[in-house]
């Protein structure tokens, strides 16, 4: 017999159980379940990744819904156990879905729950702070001090690029994408082109404004420009950073190909998914320009890096963090288990994603409503009028 998943339970006479696959950060979102009926079991099982025989053990016989996480692979098998146990709802714990095979829960009546909105400035600002970190060489800089090696101030010592008046290149400009642009414009006084499959207009009206700002004030004032493709933001930019969802189209976006036509000089940040670049053609981009750097938050083969990245002092790498702010992951986990919640309630669906902060009051109750289920159509679910 398989060994039996350990987890915590809270609330154990609630009518409707529902299983979050992992620990998540505060305690909002466990209340909101319970208050609300439901029986909450936290996985707590000492294992980063669970495979998906652990979840069809902690889906059991009877779930009315899963709160999961990105690195779950939520298909046909998950999600017909989970039918079978009665559940009709999952959420994912991030904003990104690519995990989940949305037409295979649609089919069994299953609504995807994800968290836009809450992680947007958090995880703009972790692409920032790899755009500064890869184009200041901290990481190289900070391995040298702690090595013991400085032994005084040098004029090529750890010489990096200068941001201000230089372009910064956005792919994606959807709601991360823009908040790095702003970051990147207000802070360093940088240019943009992006491309994005729509036009940003909001991003488009702030440079402009931003732009008469600076000239008002007898500053040299930023620009901007929709590229018509792609190939036109890695030719021009400094600083490119990566934001789009990642799909079939995305997949492999960065290639021998495409990093060939960037500046040798040039930054490129991915905090989007690791796939949109094809690491094995970074890895050997990197060892023949020293001066192309580079700032990772996801990697193609998470958890691990592809052969030789480790290596290269032009990378900067962390592990898959740009969420990681104490306010955003609590917001996180409470939108993941309003969307589970919401969809075992019958509630309808939240049609503002500029406006999920209202989920996220602690003073006062939230919305009877989903925020984000990213099937809804599908499902037939109604629009709130809230
Ligand atoms: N590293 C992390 O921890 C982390 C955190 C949050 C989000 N993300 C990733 O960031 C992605 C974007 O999140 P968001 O909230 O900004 O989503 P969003 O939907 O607001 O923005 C995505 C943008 O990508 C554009 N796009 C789609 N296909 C494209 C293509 N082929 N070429 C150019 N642009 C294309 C879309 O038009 C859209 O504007 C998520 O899907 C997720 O994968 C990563």
């Amino acid at each position: 017999m398989a060994k039996p998943i350990s987890i915590e339970v809270w609330n154990p006479n609630g009518k409707y159980r529902v299983i979050s696959t992992k620990s998540m950060p505060g305690t909002r979102w466990i209340k909101l379940l319970t208050d609300q009926d439901c029986r909450v079991e936290i996985c707590t099982e000492n294992k980063t990744i669970l495979s998906v025989d652990d979840i069809l053990a902690l889906i059991g016989d009877k779930c009315d819904g899963v709160i999961g996480q990105l690195t779950e692979d939520w298909g046909e098998v998950l999600f017909s156990a989970l039918r079978r146990a009665g559940g009709t709802a999952f959420s994912n714990m991030a904003v990104g879905y690519n995990n989940v095979d949305v037409n295979a829960a649609t089919k069994y009546g299953i609504g995807v729950g994800n968290t836009p909105g809450v992680l947007t400035e958090t995880t703009a600002e972790l692409a920032a702070s790899l755009s500064l970190a890869a184009s200041r060489r901290i990481v190289e800089a900070d391995q040298f001090m702690r090595a013991g090696l400085y032994d005084g101030w040098l004029p090529h010592l750890f010489v990096g690029n200068l941001l201000k008046g230089q372009t910064v290149g956005v792919i994606g400009a959807g709601r991360i994408g823009s908040a790095y642009a702003r970051m990147m414009i207000e802070g360093f006084k940088m240019n943009l082109i992006y491309y994005d499959l729509y036009q940003a207009t909001r991003l488009e009206k702030f440079v402009t404004a931003y732009g008469q700002f600076l000239k008002a004030n007898g500053e040299q004032p930023v620009t901007w420009k929709r590229a018509a493709t792609m190939e036109d933001v890695l030719r021009e930019a400094d600083v490119i950073s990566l934001h789009p969802v990642l799909d079939k189209t995305t997949y492999h976006l960065i290639n021998k190909e495409r990093l060939a036509i960037m500046k040798k000089e040039a930054i490129l940040v991915n905090a989007s998914r690791g796939p949109v670049i094809d690491e094995v053609a970074l890895v050997e981009h990197l060892k023949v320009n020293p001066m192309f750097r580079v700032g990772l938050d996801v990697f193609e083969d998470e958890p691990y890096m592809k052969p030789g990245l480790a290596d290269q002092k032009n990378a900067v790498v962390v592990p898959h963090i740009a969420s990681a702010s104490k306010w955003t992951r609590e917001g996180m986990a409470t939108l993941a288990a309003l969307n589970v919640l919401g969809k075992i309630k019958g509630y309808p669906i939240w049609t503002d994603l500029n406006r999920v902060d209202v989920f996220l009051d602690e003073n006062s109750p939230p919305p009877a409503a989903c925020p984000s289920i990213v099937n809804a159509k599908q499902l037939g679910i109604s629009a709130s009028k809230l």
